[in-house]
């Protein structure tokens, strides 16, 4: 096989590094199986935030939309390196930016097995898979699972902490008319089933700098499942960690992990667990997570952000942060991408 070679150069993190690119493998993919990191995120070519310069060489790559590279940017040779693949030697330099203090793990493909399947709300499952080899991963991160007979993946996070190794728990949502969900995982998938997976992926990862400050939690719907990583793993380094979980949904049926958390806080006495329903009055908070953060915190100087959900609510738990003068450093998020995107059916 003849292989492809994407040289990397100018970037702190992976300066000078001579990357080996097999033909049609993508950058990103390329970097990330030798431990080499680039900034990445949601691996679909919808954040920008893989994007490098193309110094010398040509890449084949799908068309960008300028949301996600401006026309100037793409005028200047910046591409998206989950996107690329290499169709000759490249040259590429890598905008600078801060690495997680706690990336790098190796990409590789495993086959797991469905080890359980629980419906834990209205069209939501929490599914347990068994892998052979432990998965080195940051709370954070998340898998692709291969959809059987097509080329599509899907992305699903961690919501076990990097300390469970061996078995992985996904949270799962049906998207209606979803290829993966509907045709596949709602429809006949079941224990003893093998998947493939392919990950770690993501940038969206329990920073450890932080270790001293207390951290809030916005959630929304199966958001939930990277923060009870990062949440989990937290109390691990830190068993009188201070965090807040807001978890937001639409209905109270959506709730899931209710029972989890509630026995969470009890036995943590740092640990506080607010569910908000956003469309309909119950006998707990209403409102959307941001809303909520908001009335309960007077400032928010000395935590860290955590947020995972759809960009609307994402958005405004990033505002509602900054409202409450958390430092742009202490925030990290995680937009699920619209599921119509996602949708191949
Ligand atoms: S656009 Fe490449 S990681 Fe998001």
């Amino acid at each position: 096989m003849v292989e492809q070679f994407a040289f990397t150069v100018d970037v702190k993190s992976v300066a000078n590094k001579q990357i080996p690119c097999h033909p049609e493998q993508k950058m990103l993919d390329a970097f990330l199986r030798r431990g080499e990191w680039i900034p990445n995120s949601c691996n679909q070519g919808t954040c920008g935030t893989c994007k490098v310069k193309v110094l010398s060489g040509t890449v084949a790559h799908p068309p960008t939309p300028d949301s996600v590279l401006s026309y100037q940017e793409q005028e200047e040779g910046f591409v998206l390196t989950c996107q690329s693949v290499p169709t000759s030697d490249v040259v590429i330099a890598v905008p600078a930016a801060d690495k997680p203090s706690s990336t790098g793990h190796l990409l590789r493909d495993m086959t797991a097995t469905v080890l359980q399947m629980q419906t834990t709300a209205t069209d939501t499952l929490t599914i347990s898979v068994g892998i052979d080899e432990p998965l080195e991963f940051s709370a954070g991160q998340y898998v692709e699972l291969a959809i059987p007979g097509t080329n599509d993946v899907r992305q699903y996070s961690m919501a076990n902490p990097p300390s469970q190794s061996n078995v992985l728990e996904f949270h799962i949502r049906r998207q209606p008319g979803g290829l993966a969900t509907d045709a596949w995982i709602f429809d006949s998938l079941t224990a003893g089933d093998a998947i493939n997976l392919t990950g770690p992926w993501g940038d969206f990862v329990y920073d450890d700098d932080d270790d001293e400050t207390g951290m809030i939690l916005l959630a929304g719907g199966t958001g939930l499942a990277p923060l009870k990583s990062i949440a989990l793993h937290a109390l691990t380094v830190n068993p009188q960690r201070e965090i807040h979980l807001y978890h937001g949904v639409r209905r109270s049926a959506d709730l899931y992990d209710v029972e989890f958390w509630e026995s969470l806080a009890r036995n943590y006495s740092g640990v506080r667990y607010v569910p908000c329903v956003s469309r309909e009055h119950w006998s707990g908070r209403t409102g959307y997570v941001g809303d909520a953060m908001l009335a309960d915190f007077d400032s928010c100087r000395n935590y860290s952000g955590y947020l995972c959900g759809p960009p609307a609510m994402v958005d405004a738990g990033v505002k509602a942060f900054k409202r409450k003068r958390m430092s742009a450093r202490r925030i990290r998020r995680e937009k699920y991408t619209p599921a119509p995107a996602l949708i191949n059916a």
